[in-house]
């Protein structure tokens, strides 16, 4: 049963997420502009980071402020040249990441939602003409 009070951590739980960081990070690892923006050369830290933030985000356990603080996310992708094409390449891997790891509504179109609008807040860079 679905009712409005249930969270998406609720409704796909821990395995969800796991799923859902597999996905994208296959995606990422392939990906000509994102892949160099990763400092580490192992994915597998930063996989870890976005898995445990975003279970925190949805409702889930809140490990990720008691290993990294407060997330500040703007200010952490600082660092990196974030354009609308960055941006865009991560949305358009976020969201098949959720159709490869069966995500299903409402799930789905809650964290679409959110991913939407958090990715166009992290942009700080603007393409050239
Ligand atoms: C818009 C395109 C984005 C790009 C190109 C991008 C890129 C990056 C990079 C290169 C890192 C450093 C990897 C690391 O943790 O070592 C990072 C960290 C992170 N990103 Fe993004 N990101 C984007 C959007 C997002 C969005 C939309 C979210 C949340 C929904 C997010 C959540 C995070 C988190 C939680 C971390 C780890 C922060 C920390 O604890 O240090 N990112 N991102």
């Amino acid at each position: 049963m679905t009712d409005s009070s249930q969270t998406v951590y609720d409704l796909i739980g821990a395995a969800g997420f796991e799923r859902l960081i597999d996905a994208f990070y296959r995606r990422v690892a392939a990906d000509p502009v994102l892949r160099p923006m990763y400092p580490e050369g192992d994915l597998a830290p930063a996989a870890r980071r976005l898995r445990l933030f975003l279970e925190q985000f949805f409702g889930g356990p809140r490990t990720y402020n008691d290993e990294r603080g407060h997330p500040r996310l703007r200010m952490r992708h600082n660092p990196f040249r974030i354009d609308q094409a960055a941006r865009d390449s991560w949305v358009q891997h976020m969201l098949t990441a959720l159709d490869e790891a069966g995500i299903a509504d409402p799930a789905r179109g809650m964290m679409q939602d959110y991913f939407e609008r958090t990715a166009t807040h992290m942009i700080n860079t603007i393409m050239p003409e």
